[in-house]
């Protein structure tokens, strides 16, 4: 058994197949992120949340990173209608969450409201700026948010990487089977660089289990699509780590780019999949300049050890030396800035479309290749 209890005590379970949807009448179409939303309230990734979000726990979650239950709980989980759609909703009915013609959910509904967008960018964004890819999205969106407890009741048809599609339910088993009592989450949305593998590394030192969790849900258009990452995860995991410590499932989300917030919601988000550890590098869910290096580290400040339940590991900025001959970080590391290879994601995938390979130092060569062939058949990267 594994020592960390979901977030609020309970795993939410409103997976209900045979739920009878014939006499319901009424459907709403949603977009796919509020589909991987509803899915992941729905098998208890998002626990102890059991629906689209109420304004009371919309303006909760805001402004005070809490629902209203007082339970930690960063991001708010809404469901975006445009206005047309919502005045066909009436308080208290249930009506079917559609997507693409398909039913995957039934909202019973408590709250129509309209949300003021550009307080809500500023408050969880720290900006109301639209060049901020979450900000676009969270504004592109619909203009009224409903509210109300869910069932799900169709899974998503998964194309690829299916064996990588686990449960929460189903990762707290895998953990159990393994015999793991302490599991470090980390998130991702790129491929394992050297820096990622350092910090994975580092805490594999002193936990038993290592839960590599990359976002595949929607991400910007520039970053590398998700069956790439996928590959050149699965080439790393066999080449350089150790197979018994280390459980390889996607995150079903959509990606926020919302840094400090986000971060508090990836941790309590792995905490339900059964890690007892989470790991927050540098810049923690960040995009451009719009939040500092450590920013999403000092977020937790905010709370304390029992309200998180989960044990945070912060990571300095980390880098290989030439001269230490080393991965390194500021903390470890004597040596010049000339000494240490730093290369951004933006900057890799620069390299890779000028046909550049980036040093071994920055990037294992079996990654590499897995790029490279990946980006020969996205055409987002020709
Ligand atoms: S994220 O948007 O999913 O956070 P990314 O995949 O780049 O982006 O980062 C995954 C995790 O590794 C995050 O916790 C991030 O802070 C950390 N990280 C990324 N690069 C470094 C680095 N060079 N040094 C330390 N931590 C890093």
């Amino acid at each position: 058994m594994t020592i960390s209890l979901p977030h609020g005590g309970t795993l939410i379970d409103l997976w209900e197949p045979t739920y009878d949807i014939s006499k319901i009448t009424n459907s709403i179409e949603i977009d796919a992120i509020a589909l991987s939303d509803l899915e992941l309230i729905g098998t208890g990734a998002y626990s102890p949340i059991k629906g689209f979000f109420s304004k009371r726990d919309y303006d909760a979650v805001v402004k005070t990173m809490r629902l209203s239950s007082g339970h930690v709980w960063s991001i708010p989980i809404t469901l975006p209608l445009t206005e047309a759609a919502a005045k066909t909703l009436t308080i208290g009915e249930e009506v079917k969450l559609t997507h693409e013609g398909e039913t995957y959910g039934v909202l019973t509904v408590s709250d129509i409201f309209t949300p003021d967008k550009k307080l809500e960018a500023t408050w969880v964004y720290q900006t109301d700026d639209e060049q901020h890819p979450g900000v676009k999205n969270l504004y592109d969106r619909g203009n009224v948010y409903a509210g109300g407890e869910i069932k799900l009741v169709k899974r998503i048809e998964r194309t690829q990487f299916h064996a990588h599609y686990l449960d929460p339910v189903e990762t707290r088993a895998d953990f159990a089977a393994k015999g793991w009592k302490t599991v470090v989450g980390f998130q991702t949305r790129n491929p394992v660089h050297r820096a990622h593998e350092y910090i994975q590394k580092t805490a594999l030192e002193i936990v038993d289990g290592l839960f590599l969790n990359p976002l595949v849900g929607a991400t910007k258009s520039d970053d590398i699509p998700a069956d790439v990452r996928m590959e050149s995860y699965k080439v790393l995991l066999e080449k350089y780590y150790p197979e018994d410590r280390v459980s390889l499932a996607v995150f079903p989300a959509a990606m926020r780019y919302a840094g400090p917030r986000e971060a508090i919601f990836h941790a309590m988000v792995r905490k339900n999949y059964g890690c007892t550890h989470f790991i927050v590098g540098r810049d923690h869910a960040g995009v451009g300049d719009y939040y500092g290096t450590y920013d999403a580290q000092k977020i937790f400040g905010n709370f304390n050890a029992d309200e998180l339940g989960i044990t945070l590991l912060f990571f300095e900025h980390s880098f290989y030396c030439k001269a230490c001959g080393n991965m390194a970080s500021a903390k470890t590391c004597p040596h010049r800035k000339e000494d240490h290879v730093i290369l951004s994601g933006t900057k890799v995938r620069e390299m890779l479309r000028n046909g550049e390979i980036p040093p071994a130092t920055f990037s294992r060569k079996e990654v590499i290749e897995v790029l490279i062939e990946g980006l020969k058949k996205n055409e987002v990267y020709n």
